[in-house]
């Protein structure tokens, strides 16, 4: 068995920053409601006419984490890529990555966890890794949510919390076991699958219901949540995830270093912070500046955190993630 750690990470968000105050214009909102209920300042969100994608942002991301594992394109084995927010119904945005990357014919996973997507995505390719099949993989998550939402006041409760951006990590074989990801923990639940859903378009209704009528008040095209029940379980499976990592490590919450809780709510990860009586530099936030961006909040804030300098050699890092599904995980790492 081998070990695998992060050689390389980068991240991009598109320049177009959305403020609360700019949300206000058309729609009910404010901001001080946005930031006492979820901490967010701005967000950014793609703008018309740009050429930025889900993968054109995955692809951009890649590059910079390809360049700085000291990598070449033509080096990546395998990619997985996590969004719920693809290019193309279908296929998914592996191959489109496969291609703007111009790599060889490797293989190109899709992932689809939601909130958890990079949690699941670097646990996929750790056990690649761990088996010897594969030496670098390219993990990337990224989400385009500003086009699918719904901007009016209708759909403020979820409007205002989302963003865009892109995140990416390549994973290396290393043969130091003490050394990179320790374990990952990942769960579902999905008699929630209704509690935080994009219910349309969908094999189930396409025909009959969605092209017949033709419906464009139909509330179906956009994400429903229901956001209190939402908070009560990401605060209880956030914790379980993280307990359940330190456990099967023999770790204690003494032993973190950097937690890098999954950017929904900065209450949900105060409220995290305050249960395992962590200090400001131990927890990683920037939800203020991104929103949340779903499979690429993760990525995205380890990316930050360490361009900051807040992860140093032999740190113990902890990634944990909650989100629709349900589904949660967390990845325990030593950097
Ligand atoms: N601006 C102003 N008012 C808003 C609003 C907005 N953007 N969105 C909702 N409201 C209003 C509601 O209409 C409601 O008004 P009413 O009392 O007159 O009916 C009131 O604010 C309270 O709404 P509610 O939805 O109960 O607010 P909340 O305190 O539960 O906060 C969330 C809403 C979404 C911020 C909160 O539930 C949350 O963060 N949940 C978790 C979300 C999450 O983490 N999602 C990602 C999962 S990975």
């Amino acid at each position: 068995m081998y070990n695998s750690k992060i050689s390389g990470l980068g991240y991009y968000v598109p320049d177009n920053i959305v403020t609360n105050n700019e949300l206000s214009k058309f729609m009910d909102t404010n901001d001080a409601w946005i930031q006492e209920r979820t901490g967010i300042k701005e967000r950014r969100w793609i703008k018309e006419g740009s050429d930025d994608t889900t993968s054109v942002m995955g692809a951009k991301a890649s590059r910079i984490a390809i360049e700085r594992a000291g990598l070449k394109n033509e080096d990546i084995d395998f990619i997985v890529f996590a969004t719920l927010s693809p290019d193309y119904y279908f296929p998914g945005g592996g191959v489109q990555l496969q291609e703007m990357l111009d790599m060889k014919t490797i293989g190109a996973l899709d992932v689809r966890n939601q909130c958890s997507g990079f949690i699941y995505a670097i646990s996929v390719a750790d056990q690649f890794i761990k088996t010897g099949m594969y030496n670098n993989i390219l993990v990337v998550g990224a989400e385009y949510h500003s086009s699918g939402l719904d901007k009016t006041t209708r759909g403020r409760g979820v409007s205002v919390i989302f963003g865009d951006g892109a995140g990416a990590a390549v994973l290396s074989r290393t043969n130091d076991n003490t050394k990179g990801i320790l374990s990952s923990h990942l769960h579902s639940e999905g008699k929630h699958a209704e509690e935080l859903i994009v219910s349309s378009p969908s094999s189930k209704r396409w025909i009959n219901e969605i092209i017949d009528s033709n419906n464009k008040e139909d509330e179906s095209y956009y994400p429903y949540m229901n956001g209190t029940f939402v908070f009560k379980h990401a605060v209880v499976r956030f914790s379980e995830a993280i307990n359940e990592g330190l456990q099967a490590n023999n770790l204690r919450v003494s032993d973190i270093d950097m937690l890098i809780p999954h950017q929904a709510n900065l209450r949900i990860s105060q409220f995290i912070q305050r249960k395992f009586k962590l200090n400001d530099d131990q927890v990683f936030n920037n939800i203020m500046k991104y929103g949340n961006t779903t499979a690429a909040s993760v990525i995205i804030a380890l990316t930050e955190a360490w361009e900051k300098g807040k992860i140093k050699d032999n740190d113990l890092v902890v990634l944990a993630a909650f989100g629709s599904g349900f589904t949660w995980g967390s990845v325990i790492m030593r950097w």
